[in-house]
């Protein structure tokens, strides 16, 4: 629907200052959290609080709480998007140089961090997996949820130690595992040889540009990876990229928390998702989602989500 002239004058009147339009800029290549935003920008937090608040009460952008944290992000509305997009195509990109550059140094480092992270505890990754989540609940559900194969492919996003691989691999024609962390590539090497498992590939790759083929694998994997990373729903973007004509895509990740914890001893960025905000990253990745699945902890952990969805025949996108 077109904004009414208030909306747009408020709008407008919200992005009209040389702070806020060097948010939206920042904004545009992903959502932040106030504290980076403040480290970007190099000001102090409640200063940006201020700015921040002004352009969400004009319904530039939204704010949304994770935990004791609050990230933001453009606007969801379509005419809202197109709004800024004509905003920040009237800037000279070069202003912006100094603020995407600062950006690319709070991405590096953040990566930097997750990635050490992941080499360290590589050894002890199926133990600590299974710290906070009823395991083999969790598993039994995903396995229904995979529905009973046979697979012609398989391709598990952000392996890890491979589990996904020896709970399906079995049904699969073949599978492929793709990981950043070597120390983790060479475990699942070893968990997928144990399991028997032989046509299996594990692949060094990114999650962000998988280098795989479009629509390739009949099921897709994206197990306790998306709150680890920078731009999740890049991420699910990318996985649905690579779902086959009525193939399945698997999301499993922990529904919203509040263990702040887990960000400093585990680099969580993220404190879980809810099922609207998966649900439309599916929907705009073109895929149809499903019920989600919740499997709640058996005592005091965290309650674990599967997110399913299909991509639609063409005849079920004509009817739609
Ligand atoms: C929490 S582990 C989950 C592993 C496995 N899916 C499981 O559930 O046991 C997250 C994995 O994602 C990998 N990872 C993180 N960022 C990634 C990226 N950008 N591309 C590929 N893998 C990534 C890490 O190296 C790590 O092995």
């Amino acid at each position: 629907m077109a904004l009414t002239a208030d909306q747009t004058v408020d709008a407008l009147r919200a992005a009209g200052e040389p702070t806020r339009l060097r948010v939206l800029a920042l904004l545009s290549a992903e959502e932040l959290s106030v504290m980076e935003l403040s480290r970007v920008l190099d000001q102090s937090q409640p200063r940006v609080s201020r700015h921040l608040k002004l352009m969400t009460d004009a319904g530039l952008i939204e704010r949304f709480p994770d935990g004791a944290r609050v990230f933001y992000r453009i606007s969801a509305d379509p005419q809202t998007h197109r709004l800024v997009d004509m905003i920040l195509d009237l800037l000279d990109d070069a202003e912006g140089l100094a603020d995407h550059e600062r950006l690319e140094q709070v991405r590096t480092e953040r990566a930097a961090a997750a990635a050490a992270y992941f080499e360290k505890v590589a050894p002890q990754w199926d133990r600590i997996r299974s710290l906070y989540v009823a395991e083999t609940a969790v598993e039994a559900a995903i396995e229904t949820a995979a529905g009973p194969g046979p697979f012609q492919r398989v391709v598990d996003l952000g392996t890890g130690s491979g589990r996904m691989l020896t709970l399906l691999g079995k049904r699969a024609l073949m599978s492929i595992g793709l990981d950043l962390s070597h120390n983790m590539l060479n475990i699942a090497r070893t968990n997928v040889t144990r399991a028997g498992l032989d046509r299996v590939e594990l692949r060094h790759g990114d999650i962000f540009a998988t280098r795989l083929p479009a629509q390739s694998a009949d099921l897709v994997l994206v197990h306790q990876v998306l709150h680890y990373l920078v731009d999740p729903q890049a991420a699910v973007l990318e996985a649905a990229r690579l779902v086959g004509p009525a193939g399945r895509l698997l999301i499993i990740d922990f529904a919203p928390h509040e263990l702040e914890s887990l960000r400093e001893e585990h680099q969580h960025r993220r404190l879980g998702f809810s099922d609207e905000e998966i649900a439309r990253w599916l929907a705009d990745a073109g895929l149809a989602p499903e019920q989600p699945v919740a499997l709640p902890p058996d005592t005091d952990g965290l309650t674990v989500t599967i997110w399913p969805a299909t991509r639609p025949t063409l005849l079920e996108r004509q009817a739609a």
